[in-house]
């Protein structure tokens, strides 16, 4: 737990990236396995080089050569939730580069995964190199998912996409997704950018403004009606994992 001074210091160095206009920059990584789609994200801090990647799957290559394209180390990992394809090289890429698996509390209690480097975050932000991460929990796709938001960005896994958001189980997690949803819309600035774990067309890194205008699921006001969307019958499983 980080004391008072340590954490003001930590925003204090973020502001410093900010004010000098040296923003956290995102690298946007498509990765694939057989039909599955993911959106892998390196997140660089310009001034110390040191970055984080977000829930990387499937082509390790890709995320390396994307480490070396940029100059940058990678110094933690952020797992969104526990699904496999989320987590997939989580551990290898862990060990390789000998560096922290940060994933919710909730997360880890639900879902019994475990790693050797495994942290497990409550709701305080930290830095890595002049980076401010913030941990925003949004239960309902699992019940510990967690949002981050570094710099402008929000890194959403599967909670929100651009066209939609994620798939919940029963009617209590539909309640869960609904409150989630609504804390972003009033916890976030409209300017903030939107980068989800997977995308049905659109491209990743659209602001909230605009999917708050264009997305269904940002719609409703009230739980039940949201509920009774998300879990309505005749939804076509083929056509909600047909990630593009
Ligand atoms: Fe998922």
């Amino acid at each position: 737990m980080l004391g008072n001074y340590e954490l003001n210091q930590q925003y204090a160095n973020a502001d410093c990236a900010r004010n000098t206009g040296m923003m956290p920059r995102v690298i946007v990584l498509k990765t694939c396995y057989h039909s599955m789609k993911n959106y892998n994200y390196l997140v660089v801090d310009p001034i110390s080089r040191e970055a984080v990647i977000v829930d990387p799957a499937w082509e390790m290559e890709k995320i390396e050569e994307a480490l070396l394209d940029a100059h940058a180390s990678l110094s933690g990992i952020l797992t969104t939730h526990s699904h496999p394809d989320h987590v997939h090289l989580a551990k290898p890429m862990a060990e390789k580069y000998e560096c922290p698996i940060w994933m919710s509390k909730g997360e880890i209690a639900a879902s019994g995964f475990d790693a050797k480097q495994l942290i497990a975050i409550d709701g305080n932000p930290w830095t890595v190199g002049h980076m401010l991460i913030t941990p925003i929990f949004t239960p309902g796709h699992t019940p510990g998912s967690t949002c981050y938001l570094i710099g402008d960005n929000l890194f959403t896994g599967d909670v929100l996409f651009a066209e939609g958001c994620g798939i919940c189980l029963d009617v209590e997690s539909a309640h869960e997704m609904f409150a989630s949803l609504e804390h972003l819309k009033t916890r976030l600035t409209p300017e903030i950018r939107i980068f989800p774990g997977h995308s049905y067309g659109k491209p990743p890194g659209q602001r909230l403004a605009q999917l708050c205008k264009d997305n269904m699921y940002l719609q409703f006001t009230d739980k039940n009606s949201f509920a009774a969307f998300r879990l309505r019958s005749g939804q076509n499983l083929g056509k909600m994992f047909n990630f593009s």
